[in-house]
């Protein structure tokens, strides 16, 4: 099987579904993607969503990833709809705090349900419509700790972060006859709703001490990179975690 070469940025004629749509960096990827050309099916835990009601090329499903019914049904629909697939992104994701002498095992449950069941129910929902077609995008987000285990967030966030890179490189690796990339983000702290709930725990360091580039991030700085690998600009690119967090790791 030889792969495409890599090409313009362009999504016109392309479906992506996004999950986590309406939190800080899921709302600009949709709309990322939909600037692209793509039509986005934007989905989130909440019955419904008023995030994109200005945007024609945008629809709002409800999705729990937890639930792989819920997953299954949501890709059934947007085959009825569009007939297609073409890019995956996997955005929703919850973080806590508790260090692994206190975390409770239903904190353990409830962050490994959204964050690796969610990419998994997700994934293996949308690889069979993909390889039907033979070509998809596959773009989960991890984070920095699943890289260096978390110096702000707790154990089960850590370790759930470093099951969605292997996962990813996994579903990369046996994918490539099929013409579906998988990758993931990895960001840094990103300025919103998530970060400000880990900065309300405790004392957050001025970035220019702890980020080379001297900010934290913010959503569009992940969604650029998020839409790179969505795109036909990243089809060389397969299997990887990219780094998007200030230069806060170089190795
Ligand atoms: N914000 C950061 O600093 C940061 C850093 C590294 C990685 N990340 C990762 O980036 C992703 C997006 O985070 P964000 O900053 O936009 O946070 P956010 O809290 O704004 O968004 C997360 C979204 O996930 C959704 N979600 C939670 N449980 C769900 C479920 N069961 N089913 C479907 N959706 C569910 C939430 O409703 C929310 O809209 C997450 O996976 C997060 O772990 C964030």
């Amino acid at each position: 099987m030889v792969m495409p070469d890599s090409g313009p940025p362009d999504l016109t004629g392309q479906v992506a579904i996004v999950t986590g749509a309406t939190g800080d960096i899921g709302r600009v990827t949709t709309r990322a993607l939909a600037d692209r050309g793509a039509a986005v099916v934007g989905t989130d835990v909440h019955a419904s969503s008023d995030a994109f009601v200005e945007d024609d090329s945008i629809a709002y499903r409800r999705l729990d990833v937890t639930s792989r019914s819920d997953a299954d049904a949501l890709v059934a629909d947007v085959m009825f709809e569009h007939g297609r697939i073409d890019i995956a992104v996997l955005a929703a994701g919850i973080a806590t705090l508790a260090r692994v002498d206190t975390v409770t095992d239903e904190e353990w449950d409830q962050v490994m349900g959204v964050n690796v069941y969610g990419v998994m129910n997700v994934a293996r929902s949308v690889v069979p419509v993909m390889k039907e077609r033979r070509y998809g995008k596959i773009v989960a987000i991890g984070s920095i700790a699943g890289r260096f285990g978390g110096a702000a967030t707790g154990a089960a966030y850590a370790a759930s972060k470093g099951a969605v890179h292997a996962l990813i490189k996994n579903i990369a690796r046996n994918a490539t006859d099929d013409c579906i990339y998988a990758n993931a983000v990895a960001p840094g702290p990103v300025t919103g709703t998530m970060w400000g709930d880990v900065v309300n725990n405790g004392s957050t360091p001025d970035p220019s001490t702890v980020v080379p580039l001297g900010r934290y991030g913010m959503p569009g700085d992940i969604a650029q990179a998020i839409v790179f690998l969505a795109s036909p600009q990243s089809n060389w690119v397969t299997g990887q975690v990219l780094d998007v967090n200030g230069g806060m790791t170089m190795i």
